[in-house]
């Protein structure tokens, strides 16, 4: 079994279950993304939704990104972080009047707004303040991105974005406003995207809506195509880098953009997700009538992604070099879902040794809860240890 690396004498003085973030692994992925981003001509902002920790944001930030945010809270972090505010778009169906206040007071880029009750909110308060807001248009492209239903956005059954028929009244209600300033277009269908000619649909989905836009008259300054390029989580040693190449090639040949118009994209899990793994420490080995299970100190409060998606995470025993042997991996928590997956190919474990669950950088740490009153676990750069 082929494993990653992991510096585990350095992990005996940390207290289990916690993160670790390879950042030479980080670097490698943020270069290629702006290698390709360059290329290409994308502006890229980060979900800060997939992975909020403040180191790894820093060295994201530090990459020359934007931010994509869904809360105030995360729009106060990626400037605390260092992104800077016009490069921070706010996207999220409920914002509240307070989020709006405080992305309008740090001036951001612009809000990816999703309703006519949410622009008008926009409008009002910003015209308080005297400032005009940028706004995007979510639009809900009727495309299906082919992953998980918990994961996918872009059906007209899902919950965001505005339907296609509202858009001219909708122009021209933020036409007609002092304090709003249409700037663009937003779509995103989905995350965890493996097959990559959804993103080709998407691409033909965009044009005809841009030729729509067009034929009223309105010029589109933006587009932001969001996020959900999947990556490998069966094959985190041999695949640690998502398929960068391909997904902004897509977009390069397939979309018509306008003399001028500026393309953005929002990826999270692509550029977090492979860097981190979430170690645990065997506690007990138990041995079952058919079966062996390895309960481990971590649990669903730390990784939620199995329990709540059926989601795969590689599981390594980092400690063993024995031969292998089957168990189910286990949490400590009352739940029958928490289990991490069953039936795993393990080198023979025993009570002590260290376990990686890999490809955990996003939606990990962020997700984690207190039930239990567990306390959340805690993220370490590789470079600090
Ligand atoms: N932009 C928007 C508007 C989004 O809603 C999302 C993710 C992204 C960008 C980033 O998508 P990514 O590149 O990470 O796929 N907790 C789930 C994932 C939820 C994703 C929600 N939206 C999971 O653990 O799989």
């Amino acid at each position: 079994m082929i494993k990653g690396k992991f510096p585990i004498e350095k992990f005996k003085n940390i207290e289990t279950p916690f993160y670790y973030y390879d950042v030479d692994l980080l670097n490698k992925t943020l270069e290629l993304v702006g290698k390709c981003s360059k290329e290409h001509g994308f502006e890229v902002h980060y979900a800060v939704k997939a992975n909020a920790n403040k180191k790894v944001l820093g060295i994201i930030s530090g990459a020359g990104l934007g931010a994509d945010c869904v809360s105030g809270n995360e729009v106060q972090a990626a400037i605390e972080a260092g992104f800077p505010a016009n490069k921070i778009v706010f996207a999220g169906v409920g914002k509240t009047d307070k989020e709006i206040n405080l992305a309008l007071d740090n001036d951001i880029f612009c809000f990816n707004a999703e309703s006519i009750p949410e622009l008008e909110v926009i409008d009002e308060l910003a015209g308080k303040k005297g400032k005009i807001a940028n706004v995007e248009l979510r639009i809900n492209p009727n495309v299906d991105a082919h992953t998980h239903q918990k994961i996918t956005t872009g059906l007209n059954e899902n919950k965001f974005g505005f339907n296609i028929e509202d858009l001219p009244f909708i122009v021209k209600m933020i036409q007609r406003s002092k304090n709003l300033k249409f700037v663009g277009l937003h779509f995103h269908i989905g995350s965890q995207i493996t097959d990559l000619t959804v993103y080709e649909s998407l691409c033909v989905r965009i044009n005809e809506i841009q030729d729509d836009f067009d034929k009223w008259g309105v010029k589109v300054e933006n587009i932001n195509i969001g996020g959900g390029l999947g990556i490998n989580y069966e094959h985190p040693n041999h695949i640690p880098i998502a398929d960068f190449e391909s997904y902004f090639r897509i977009f390069s040949k397939h979309l018509k953009l306008r003399e001028g118009q500026r393309l953005h994209c929002e990826p999270g899990r692509s550029l977090v997700a492979q860097c981190g793994s979430l170690i645990t420490k065997v506690t007990y080995v138990k041995k079952g009538v058919n079966k062996q299970f390895a309960i481990v100190d971590a649990g669903m409060t730390d990784l939620i992604r199995p329990a709540l998606y059926d989601a795969y995470h590689r599981i390594e025993n980092i400690s063993s070099d024995n031969p292998v042997e089957k168990y189910d991996v286990v949490g400590p928590i009352c739940e029958s879902s928490d289990v991490f997956d069953k039936d795993v190919e393990l080198n023979r474990t025993q009570r002590g040794d260290y376990l990686a669950i890999r490809s955990a950088g996003a939606y990990g740490e962020i997700m984690a809860s207190g039930y239990n009153l567990r306390k959340l676990p805690l993220g370490y750069l590789s470079t600090e240890l």
